[in-house]
């Protein structure tokens, strides 16, 4: 059988870190993605860099690993400028990493590739996944839930023939 990809992407997940959650946001999406559209890219960075070169929070990697998905070797970057020409859509996590993005964008075609990634979710308390860095794994399962949900809606947004 011929398989024919639909529409193919490239999406780029950033929070604040890299270790976090936009990895869980990377890996949970390639999960979705990688049989219905295999030729889009999914990649994830960090507004700050200070964790760049790691692999993700083991906390966020044991998490994801409860949900069959390994994200043990994504290793951590600084979001770049050029991610603006590299990627059709760049997802925040939350509402400060929205506003960095923003303040280093030059036109209104970066702008407009710039959503928080709970925006997809209509009737959220909150447009901002919460920062799990701080507490125990009842706060990476939230995070895992919030984007897992979140991500269906954005591939039933951007994504030709999905949910049919
Ligand atoms: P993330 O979480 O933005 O979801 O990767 C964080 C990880 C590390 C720090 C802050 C947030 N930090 O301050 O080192």
């Amino acid at each position: 059988m011929t398989y024919v990809t639909a529409v193919s992407m490239k999406i780029l997940m950033v929070c604040l870190g890299n270790i976090c959650r936009s990895p869980m946001a990377e890996g949970i999406m390639r999960e979705k993605l990688k049989d219905l559209y295999p030729g889009s890219i999914i990649d994830s960075a960090g507004t700050g860099g200070w964790h760049a070169g790691e692999n993700p929070d083991r906390r966020a990697v044991k998490n994801m690993n409860d949900h069959g998905i390994d994200i043990s070797k994504l290793v951590a970057r600084q979001f770049h400028p050029k991610d603006f020409e590299n990627f059709d859509l760049i997802l925040a996590m939350d509402e400060s990493n929205y506003e960095d993005i923003l303040k280093i964008s030059n036109n209104e075609e970066q702008n407009n590739k710039v959503k928080l990634i709970l925006s997809y979710m209509p009737g959220q308390k909150t447009l901002s996944v919460p920062d799990p860095w701080y507490g125990g794994p009842e706060g990476f399962e939230h995070v895992f839930h919030l984007l897992n949900d979140a991500l269906d809606k954005v591939i039933l947004k951007h994504f030709k023939d999905a949910g049919r």
